[in-house]
């Protein structure tokens, strides 16, 4: 086993209007050439202009939590497993342009041909979550699971929001990439393959997902942290657990309370609470629904006109959904809680900007996976979109 190291701090600074760049964590961008003005009133024409010349050879992917102007320009929105499908199912598009963050333009180079070209409008739109587990770390964990011997039997699940490196490596140990709207499956499939499952790198939706839909018990679920030796677990913890949660979460979603659950209650005993897996065990617990972004707006899709929802997720797509739904009553969850800072990375200028380089021949922001972790990655990508 490698000897144990403090783990060197990951570079995530926030580089202001995505200018500047930090080569060593892929973070912020110069923009060669001049970013349009966010003020520019021709924004909204340009980006009309742009994508008009480039046709069928450009095709955007939106996730559901960018913001309405970036919304507006997309050829299909979805969370994130709705457009892991989509990248793959348009081989003759030459550009996908890829309004979400870099895990998500990732995987779309990593299930698109080699010909096809991944653009990410601003390089700063990173997920903080994905962050939370570095290749260096997973792979210490690892070798300490070898080391008890426990590693054959244990099957790595990786969530979609995590880099290509650990894509990759759950790909060479045998394991499979879940989202937040088939983690229950994956984690299915892994069992029938293993006695035991690490998961990466959300917490709360392995605990979720192990203890509310899988039947386990909060104590089969230990908590692995990758800044403490051995994850700061025993010997005997690391052998008994059925499910070893990587301790990582999602900044936006990990800010939902119980008490704001039961505040809203308070207030209106008739509300219906509708959250993200990716929120805290005891926020899923009390609330009415969970389920992924697509999931969401099925469900507000199918609520009676008249009836009162709060909403524990992003809050782009929230306000969203209050618009689309003026017949019936939406709020979000938690008065204070924000956007998600680097998904709003991607605004109109920088979208407008990709476009108009696209248009005159150059490929800006290009996302690409090298050849062997991409192999690996999609190999673990491939099981999840086989799942039944
Ligand atoms: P889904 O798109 O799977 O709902 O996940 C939400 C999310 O946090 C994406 O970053
Ligand atoms: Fe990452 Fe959370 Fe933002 Fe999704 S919402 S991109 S998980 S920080």
């Amino acid at each position: 086993m490698t000897q144990w190291q403090e783990p060197s701090s990951t570079a995530t600074a926030l580089l202001l209007l995505g200018r500047g760049s930090d080569p060593g964590s892929e973070r912020g961008v110069d923009c060669p050439g001049e970013l349009p003005a966010a003020s520019d009133p021709g924004l909204v024409e340009r980006a009309r202009a742009a994508k008009a010349a480039l046709g069928d050879r450009v095709f955007v992917l939106g996730h559901h939590y960018q913001r309405d102007e970036v919304i507006e320009f997309a050829d299909v929105t979805g969370d994130s497993f709705k457009l892991a499908q989509q990248a793959a199912a348009r081989p003759d598009a030459e550009f996908i342009v890829f309004c979400g963050v870099h895990f998500m333009a990732e995987s779309a180079d990593i299930l698109t041909t080699p010909d096809q070209q991944v653009v990410l409008p601003d390089l700063a739109a990173g997920c903080s979550m994905a962050d939370m587990a570095v290749l260096g770390q997973v792979e210490d964990c690892w070798d300490a699971l070898v080391e008890l011997g426990i590693a054959g039997t244990t099957v790595p699940v990786t969530y979609m929001n995590s880099s290509a490196d650990i894509k990759g490596f759950v790909g060479r140990n045998g394991g499979v990439v879940c989202t937040s709207s088939n983690a229950k499956r994956a984690l299915d499939w892994a069992f029938e393959r293993g006695e035991k499952v690490l998961f990466l790198p959300d917490q709360h939706l392995g605990r979720n997902t192990a203890v509310l839909e899988m039947g386990l018990t909060l104590d089969d679920c230990v908590l692995y942290d990758p800044h403490k030796k051995n994850g700061g677990l025993t010997a005997e913890q690391l052998t008994n657990a059925k499910m070893i949660l990587w301790r990582g979460h999602c900044s936006v979603h990990g800010r939902f309370t119980l008490e704001n659950v039961q505040e809203v209650r308070r207030q209106r005993p008739d509300v219906n609470v509708l959250v993200h897996p990716e929120c805290r065990h005891e926020v899923v617990q009390a609330a009415d629904y969970v389920g992924s972004t697509e999931y969401i707006i099925r469900a507000l899709d199918a609520a009676e006109p008249g009836s009162s929802w709060a909403i524990g997720t992003e809050l782009n797509l929230v306000r969203r959904l209050a618009n689309a739904h003026p017949d019936k009553e939406v709020m979000f969850l938690e008065k204070t809680v924000c956007y998600c800072s680097t998904m709003n990375r991607i605004d109109l200028p920088h979208l407008v900007w990709s476009l108009e380089e696209l248009v005159a021949g150059r490929v800006p922001n290009q996302i690409t996976v090298d050849a062997d972790t991409s192999r690996h990655a999609r190999t673990a990508l491939d099981r999840m979109l086989a799942l039944p």
